[in-house]
């Protein structure tokens, strides 16, 4: 069968993809306790890496910026975090669909500095320099990979201009995620929102996927052509495991749902099947050090499952690895639980614990290789002495 693939303003306005942004039901636990807190580590990163002595402002462009869920993370982020609480934030977000800018304006009309305009990354760039150039959920796997790197350039041509110090965190889909194993010899394809399934209809539309290698070749590629020195360059996996795509199964049906049993180890009313948490990852078309990965990240994961069983007196049959010693303890995690006065009995401390190291996991021990939903790539840039 031929499918049909449509182009970015189509699948976003006719599925409804505002409605889909806006809806509370889009926040699942997952997305709230790990993504969400994922992003805000990735961001923090890259703020607190631009070697900047005053950080008591910060210019931010948000690419792909939907209805501003980038200033959401961003604000949080820094009110959180001790270092940043000073810093004002002076934050533009473009997107291409007029509907995102237009709710985006009217979500924030009352938070000062913080406006949305209407924008094709492809075609303009706002011409004013910035500390940092955000982006998230994967806007730019919109582009093709030759897209990509022309964005790159002009992207670098102005940091060059503006003779600064800034950061560029790019966003895109990882081209080995569990969730579509049988796409694994791909780097674009079709891919279904069927996330939007909930309030219109899917569109099939073609994504481009990355590896650490081709992202990285592209974003040095087009650094070397406009002469613009890299300083330092990170990559970071988000969602190795609990990829919104494990619950939708639409690229690989036979996947448990790991992330709906990793939302219900966060929800309290209820109790999980252990054994079904299980991660086996059959190799596939990927180089050597991908299926690697795979092989020593799902022994750790399957012992921490193993620890949690054993404490639950439902023991699983699975080999037990060592564990990566900066881990915390699963007894440690258990007796923090015992101050949460919401958890009622040992199952449910017990299982929040293993949500937690499961947690540790997917953030300290990820490579940035392209092995989860996301891939992040962050570009540090220092053009003051060009
Ligand atoms: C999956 S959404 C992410 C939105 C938001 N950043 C978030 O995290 O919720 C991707 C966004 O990229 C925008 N987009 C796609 N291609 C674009 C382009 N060429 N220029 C600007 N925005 C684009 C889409 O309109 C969409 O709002």
């Amino acid at each position: 069968m031929t499918v049909t693939s449509h182009d970015i303003k189509t699948v976003y306005e006719e599925s409804n993809a505002t409605q889909h942004y806006l809806s509370p039901n889009r926040k699942d636990n997952v997305k709230v306790y790990w993504e969400e807190a994922f992003s805000r580590f990735v961001f923090q990163e890259a703020i607190l890496s631009i070697e900047t002595p005053d950080r008591q402002n910060l210019r931010v462009l948000d690419v792909g910026a939907g209805i501003g869920d980038g200033y959401s993370l961003l604000s949080d982020l820094l009110a959180q975090e001790p270092s940043l609480d000073k810093c004002n934030l002076d934050y533009l977000g473009i997107d291409i669909s007029p509907e995102m800018v237009e709710t985006a304006n009217n979500l924030y009309k009352n938070n000062i500095n913080v406006r949305f305009e209407q924008a094709d990354i492809r075609k303009k760039i706002p011409e004013t320099p910035f500390d940092l150039y955000l982006s998230c959920g994967v806007p730019y796997s919109h582009l093709t990979h030759e897209e990509l790197e022309t964005v790159l350039k002009m992207l670098f041509e102005d940091i060059l201009k503006h003779q600064c110090r800034c950061a560029v965190v790019i966003d895109v889909l990882g081209k080995y995620s569990i969730e579509w194993q049988s796409h694994w010899g791909e780097s674009r394809w079709n891919y279904n929102m069927s996330f939007f399934k909930s309030e219109g209809q899917a569109k099939p539309t073609l994504m481009s996927f990355y590896s650490h290698d081709h992202l990285e070749n592209i974003i040095r590629n087009a650094a070397s052509e406009v002469g613009c020195p890299i300083k330092k360059l990170a990559f970071f996996d988000r969602s190795i495991v609990v990829g919104r795509h494990t619950s939708t199964g639409a690229f690989n049906p036979t996947l448990p749902k790991y992330r709906n049993l990793v939302n219900s180890l966060l929800d309290q009313n209820q109790k999980t099947d252990l054994n079904k948490l299980i991660l086996r990852v059959e190799s596939g078309d990927a180089p050597e050090y991908i299926t690697q990965f795979f092989h020593e990240f799902s022994g750790w994961w399957n012992t921490i499952i193993a620890e949690a069983a054993e404490l639950l007196h439902e023991p699983l049959d699975v080999n037990q690895v060592k564990l990566p010693s900066h881990l915390e303890s699963l007894d440690l995690l258990i007796n923090q639980n015992f101050a949460n006065p919401s958890l009622n009995n040992d199952r449910q401390r017990i299982e929040l614990a293993l949500a937690e190291k499961l947690q540790q996991l997917e953030q300290t021990c990820q490579r940035g290789y392209g092995v989860g939903h996301d891939l992040f790539g962050v570009v540090w840039l220092d053009t003051t002495n060009f």
